[in-house]
């Protein structure tokens, strides 16, 4: 069966029927990020999550929706959404799924986040798009998530992180996604802050 992920931008989802405008509710989150700044270029990217939450993957249309309503340029806001990797740019499912990232980098790299990051492609039986079979999951690299302490780094769904992931707390944590549970708080120890 051909897989439904296409390069960005993705001519499929723009071709869709998609509604590209926020509601009043989305457009007063995103006038509250504006008026938190001098200049309304600094809430693009407070913008984007606002789209990326509803739309699910920042197309074309998307992009352009943002623009519009903060009055900038198209070009600006494509080139901070192609920046920064947290903003999905290529046709994912569009059932609900789990966006699910290892770190890789630095010092999760070092640790063990290959290691980490191949089991979680086998485990969870990843395309070479990073899609599960059943559509669920999608599973990618991370660069540096700004928490190096505490290796090896996983994201779930751009917010919530966890640490010292290995093989098996990798599992654990997937299985909790299935039962539709979210994995815990986990703050760091503090004797481990502390030194
Ligand atoms: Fe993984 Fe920084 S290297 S969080």
């Amino acid at each position: 069966m051909a897989d439904a992920f296409v390069p960005y931008p993705s001519p499929t989802e723009d071709a869709r029927a998609v509604d590209y405008r926020f509601t009043e509710a989305e457009l007063s989150e995103i006038q509250r990020h504006v008026a938190k700044y001098p200049d309304k270029t600094s809430a693009v990217m407070p913008a984007l999550w606002v789209a990326q939450e509803k739309f699910g993957v920042l197309s074309t249309g998307a992009i352009q929706l943002v623009a519009d309503t903060l009055g900038l340029s198209f070009a600006h806001v494509y080139g901070v959404a192609t920046f920064y990797t947290m903003y999905l740019k290529e046709g994912v499912p569009a059932e609900p799924f789990h966006l699910v990232e290892v770190c890789t980098c630095f010092t999760c790299g070092e640790c063990g986040g290959r290691e980490v990051y191949n089991h979680a492609k086998q485990s969870l039986g990843v395309n070479e798009h990073g899609r599960s079979p059943d559509g669920k999951f999608y599973l990618r690299e991370a660069e540096c998530l700004g928490a190096c302490d505490t290796p090896v780094v996983l994201q779930l769904n751009n917010r919530r992180m966890v640490f010292r992931t290995d093989a098996q707390k990798f599992d654990a944590v997937i299985a909790q996604l299935r039962r539709g549970e979210t994995p815990a708080f986990e703050s760091v120890p503090r004797s481990e802050v502390a030194g």
